[in-house]
């Protein structure tokens, strides 16, 4: 496995690659690696001859300094998980090299972006554009794996991608979840003992929800109210919003009658976490 940590070198790494014939799949990642990272690491070694894994915490993409401060980091373990993975390249850039003093160009998916995670985290999105163009730039793959944990992220890079007739793949993943229900996420280690018992109500809530969609209830309001009663009588946790949308749009539905999605965002005393579930009523 290779470490590169210069945009100029991983840059000509994969040019010689792709001049080779060699197809590149891509994981980026902000570290602390779990098992959902490592299923589109996996993924990606299947579907590629070459597994390019990004680390970088990108502060771009953080609207609070305490978030970016408490974000868990340690890139030994993750070099070790990465290598297990069968990873053939580590770009881990500095935050110097990716935002050089004079960086002034930013990358937005407009409308998109100002929903949910975007009304909530005013920048979030435009940073995450940013950032993964860049990497998209850098690392230069034929395809590119996200997770479905974060549905949002992957609809938007996915519309950036098709907006700018970008020349690689998307491909979305399941979330991977502990056997109790929660979402992998490397914020859940922010969690006490206490919220870490409780969170699993969030997927609770969503299954629940899914279930009621299933037997006919079309009402998305008193479905919404349903997760929040749920969220609320289970968890100790602040909620930042529990929606029913369109899949694509992410706009919120009044009436559940084709495919949907459930987000949700709470706050823990030192966590946010998000979690989703796609509904198909069909
Ligand atoms: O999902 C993440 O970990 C990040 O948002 C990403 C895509 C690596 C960009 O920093």
């Amino acid at each position: 496995m290779e470490i590169i940590r210069d945009v100029t070198a991983m840059q000509s790494r994969v040019t010689a690659l792709r001049q080779q014939g060699r197809q590149i799949g891509f994981v980026p990642t902000m570290g602390y690696l779990h098992e959902g990272h490592l299923s589109l690491c996996r993924a990606a070694r299947i579907e590629n001859h070459i597994l390019a894994v990004s680390i970088f915490v990108n502060p771009a993409q953080f609207d609070r300094q305490e978030d970016l401060e408490n974000y868990p980091v340690d890139l030994e373990r993750d070099l070790v998980k990465a290598e297990a993975e069968g990873t053939d390249l580590v770009f881990v850039p500095e935050q110097k090299t990716v935002y050089p003093p004079g960086y002034a160009t930013f990358v937005e998916v407009e409308s998109l972006s100002g929903r949910w995670e975007g009304a909530y985290r005013p920048g979030h999105f435009r940073g995450v554009t940013t950032v993964v163009m860049k990497l998209f730039h850098i690392v230069k793959p034929h395809r590119t794996y996200f997770g479905q944990k974060d549905y949002q992220q992957a609809r938007i890079v996915h519309q950036m991608v098709k907006d700018l007739d970008m020349d690689v793949e998307v491909i979305v993943l399941p979330t991977v979840r502990e056997s109790d229900g929660l979402a992998l996420s490397s914020r859940n280690v922010n969690l006490t003992a206490e919220e870490r018992r409780q969170a699993p109500m969030l997927y609770r809530a969503l299954c629940g929800v899914a279930d009621r969609v299933k037997s006919g209830e079309q009402d998305a309001r008193a479905l919404v109210e349903e997760m929040h009663r749920v969220i609320q009588e289970g968890t100790s946790a602040t909620i930042d919003y529990v929606a029913l949308c369109d899949p694509e749009s992410l706009e919120s539905l009044e009436k559940v009658e084709g495919p949907a999605v459930a987000l949700l965002a709470v706050r823990f005393s030192k966590a946010r976490l998000i979690d989703n579930l796609l509904m198909n009523t069909h």
